[in-house]
């Protein structure tokens, strides 16, 4: 195979780190599309090219690889890929979420293979998994830790006490945080991951803005205190799961138990949780993030296209899913600033009220969809965990 790259940042090196300690992979790059030709890199200049025409006009590349962080131009090198026959490998989360209808489409329209592993929590082989081992309608839930850069903030703030902006320094310094790192800490990362694996878990389409998130943006050391003092650490935990053929889905900052799966989840590694009928729990832990971890992840669906793999997507249309957040109830830990900023009665029940000249909390049970269009959530000094 001849492969045509797109970006070499972090993943993009990653990869041709991976691919040239591999032995016995039939893959070679041929050009390397890049923004900024100045920049100093590791690899001979004849690779590069600015012109993303030299790759995808090029009959001799038959793969593209897609590692840009623009979601829109990704979109358009993508799509202009598949419409050209050619097989395309990705790891653009945020693309790949907002488009998702789209790529389908045109996978089923051109029969060019389209796939994304590295999309996905690095280098646990979830998608696969879901496509070819789940591939009933048994599984009823799938929730995780599915972003790196967090989870090695908050292991940082708890075992080392270290700042917020120290540890997520460390965690750009070591190629883990988007360059937009808000994507990661206000949690839009893992919701776009858990839209891409609602897709091949249940088979439905779910934009990413019909999906609550809430990240760790808001924590404070009144939060971490709290979490302390009831045994517990923090871990940012994306879910969806089903109800008969409902579908709902969120991603919010948890209190986590000690001794629970995922205490043990730390630093950049991800967890993925499934729950299905007859095997009851599994759970997939991996590093998520890093440059060759999600350069593994890239490899391996460049080696699945020597077999001809692409997805299947059974699951969509066959079981008469749909997504349908109401009814879906969340206990949650709220903390506010001023007495009243939080709508008590969108609660149908308060189980616990503090206030100070500290910080004032309350812990109570709160429907999903009241919770997504709560106002006061948005209000800075408001912060949300879910208290499980
Ligand atoms: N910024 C992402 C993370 C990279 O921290 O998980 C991997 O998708």
């Amino acid at each position: 195979m001849k492969l045509g790259l797109f970006g070499f940042g972090c993943v993009g090196q990653g990869l041709w780190k991976v691919l040239h300690e591999t032995k016995g992979i039939r893959a070679d790059i041929k050009r390397i599309c890049i923004k900024h030709p100045d920049k100093q890199r590791p690899v001979p200049t004849h690779f590069f090219t600015t012109h993303a025409a030299d790759i995808l006009d090029d009959p001799e590349i038959d793969v593209v690889v897609e590692l840009i962080d623009d979601a829109e131009a990704a979109f358009e090198i993508v799509s202009g890929a598949l419409s050209r026959g050619k097989a395309v490998v990705s790891a653009n989360k945020k693309m790949i979420a907002h488009r998702l209808p789209e790529l389908y489409a045109l996978q089923q329209k051109t029969g060019a293979p389209f796939l994304y592993e590295g999309a996905c929590c690095a280098s646990i082989p979830i998608i696969r998994n879901l496509e070819e081992y789940y591939d009933n309608d048994l599984l009823t839930s799938v929730e995780g830790i599915f972003n790196g850069t967090t989870n090695v903030i908050l292991t940082k703030i708890f075992e080392e006490n270290l700042s917020f902006g120290e540890a997520l320094k460390f965690a750009q310094a070591n190629g883990f945080a988007e360059s937009d790192p808000t994507l990661d800490v206000e949690g839009f990362d893992p919701k776009f991951k858990l839209c891409i694996l609602l897709l091949h878990a249940f088979g439905v389409f779910v934009q990413p803005e019909k999906v609550l998130h809430f990240g760790i943006h808001r924590l404070n050391d009144f939060d971490i205190e709290f979490a302390r003092s009831r045994g517990s650490v923090l871990k940012l935990v994306a879910r969806c799961f089903r109800e008969n053929d409902k579908v709902a889905a969120y991603c919010l900052p948890r209190f986590v138990q000690k001794g629970h799966r995922y205490e043990g989840v730390r630093h950049e590694y991800n967890a993925v949780t499934l729950e299905s009928g007859f095997s009851e729990r599994q759970v997939f832990v991996g590093k998520g993030a890093g440059d060759k971890p999600t350069g593994c992840a890239v490899l391996s669906d460049i080696s699945a296209l020597h077999y001809q793999y692409k997805y299947e997507y059974r699951k969509f249309g066959q079981n008469g899913t749909f997504f349908d957040t109401k009814g879906t109830l969340l206990t949650v830990y709220v903390r506010h600033e001023h007495e009243g900023q939080v709508t008590e009665s969108d609660f149908s029940e308060i189980t616990e009220r503090y206030a100070s000249n500290k910080a004032k909390y309350l812990v109570g049970k709160i429907q999903l969809e009241k919770l997504q269009t709560a106002a006061w959530l948005r209000e800075p000094g408001v912060n949300v965990i879910e208290y499980v």
